[in-house]
């Protein structure tokens, strides 16, 4: 059987179904009805969150409540906690990275949860609540265990983004560090029908659990044609950067990678042919953050718009909103192997989003495939 003949389409441009919550289009990115400028520009994640997971813009005594039940949600188990010492060991050998630890602590979460098993849109709610609360503190608890320092507790006078960021470095972020990381938390929050967020309706729609459609959710966006690009685009970088101290242009480098036909990770993408909306809005806060740090933390974003430059004038391949972030969590001193990890953090809202809402229409999804295996025969022939 030739792999040319089980090539897949991806499903590319076909419709697996209707969704209330995003447009992913090559016009506009809009969540809930709201364009993804505005949301950047005027919006918090918590307000994105709420709008996200409620379907509604909160209106100041609600987006109270729910900052005041996300920071009383945010301390983690302490069965997840001796799961996370225990995964110290793993994470050092490799064996495990930052992303299969945290799937796992989505799934002891789940067993320790009284509303693991219920599907209803209240139970739903209610564990959206707490993963959006608790994966943020998971984060920060693994890269304390891996920077082998005491566990920074959250912070209850820190918003959302910015405890994340207190929780991953132990340093208060300043205002500027905490409203791009803010920002990033909003473009990261949804994109419609993507490969991580069709996984959990896949699994939802057979009437699991929320738990276990988050779990697969984030095996999906593990991977480097996913998620996985922001961490893969900055080992990118530093691996032309590493290249140019030996003398090699970057443009030397991308016609290498051409010749070998390398997959630029942080380029591309499926639905967008024009470019990432969310893309431009990252780079030029990112940027931003960059130049008060210094030459060296701008020399990354020179040597990315060198990158996005050749990708564009040789292939039309417009970075994606992965591109921008990588560079923009390294100046802000993120370890990488936390950033496909900080994206969870986000599109937790996404999922749960699309999660409530395939449990409350649902239907199972179920495609049918085209066979092109061998013409029947007899067993005994
Ligand atoms: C995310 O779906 C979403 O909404 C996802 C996301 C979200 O918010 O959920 O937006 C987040 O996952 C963004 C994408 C992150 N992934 C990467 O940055 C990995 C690198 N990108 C590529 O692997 C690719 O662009 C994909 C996977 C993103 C999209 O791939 P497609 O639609 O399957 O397109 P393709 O691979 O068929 O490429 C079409 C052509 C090919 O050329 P030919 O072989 O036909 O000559 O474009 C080329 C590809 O080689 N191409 C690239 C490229 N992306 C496409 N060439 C080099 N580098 C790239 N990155």
């Amino acid at each position: 059987m030739s792999t040319a003949t089980l090539k897949s389409s991806g499903l590319e441009g076909q419709s697996a179904g209707k969704t209330a919550v995003c447009s992913v289009a090559q016009g506009d990115l809009i969540y809930r009805g709201y364009e993804i400028h505005d949301l950047a520009e005027h919006a918090t994640f918590e307000q994105v969150a709420y709008l996200l997971l409620v379907g509604e813009k909160p209106t100041d005594s609600q987006l109270a409540e729910f900052k005041k039940e996300l920071v009383s949600e945010r301390a983690l188990p302490q069965q997840v906690i001796d799961y996370l010492q225990a995964a110290g060991p793993m994470l050092k050998h490799g064996s495990a990275v930052p992303m299969d630890v945290l799937r796992t602590c989505v799934s002891i979460l789940g067993n320790l949860d009284d509303h693991s098993q219920a599907t209803t849109h209240q139970a739903n709610l209610i564990k959206s609540k707490r993963l959006t609360a608790k994966i943020p503190t998971i984060i920060g608890h693994m890269q304390n265990i891996i920077d082998g320092r005491e566990i920074v507790p959250p912070n209850a006078k820190l918003d959302h983004a910015a405890n994340l960021l207190y929780m991953i470095t132990g340093d208060k972020p300043t205002p500027e560090m905490a409203r791009v990381i803010d920002v990033s938390l909003i473009l990261y929050a949804e994109h419609d029908f993507n490969a991580s967020t069709f996984a959990s309706r896949v699994i939802s729609a057979t009437l699991s659990d929320m738990h276990g459609a988050v779990t697969g959710a984030i095996a999906a966006l593990k991977g480097p044609l996913h998620g996985g690009a922001n961490e893969a685009a900055m080992d990118m970088l530093r691996e032309i950067k590493h290249d140019m101290g030996k003398g090699v242009s970057v443009e030397n480098w991308m016609s290498k990678a051409f010749a070998d036909k390398r997959k630029l990770m942080g380029f591309g993408h499926r639905v967008y042919k024009n470019g990432d909306h969310r893309a431009p809005i990252l780079h030029k806060l990112g940027r931003v953050i960059a130049e008060q740090k210094g030459a060296e933390a701008t020399e990354w974003f020179d040597i990315g718009e060198q990158v996005q430059k050749i990708m564009l004038d040789e292939k039309q391949i417009f970075p994606n909103v992965d591109f921008p972030c990588g560079m923009t969590y390294f100046v802000m001193g993120i370890p990488i192997p936390q950033y496909t990890p900080i994206f969870v953090a986000s599109r937790i809202t996404g999922w749960a989003a699309h999660i409530m809402e395939q449990h409350a229409n649902n239907r199972l999804i179920r495609p049918i495939a085209e066979y092109v295996g061998p013409p029947q025969r007899r067993w005994n022939d």
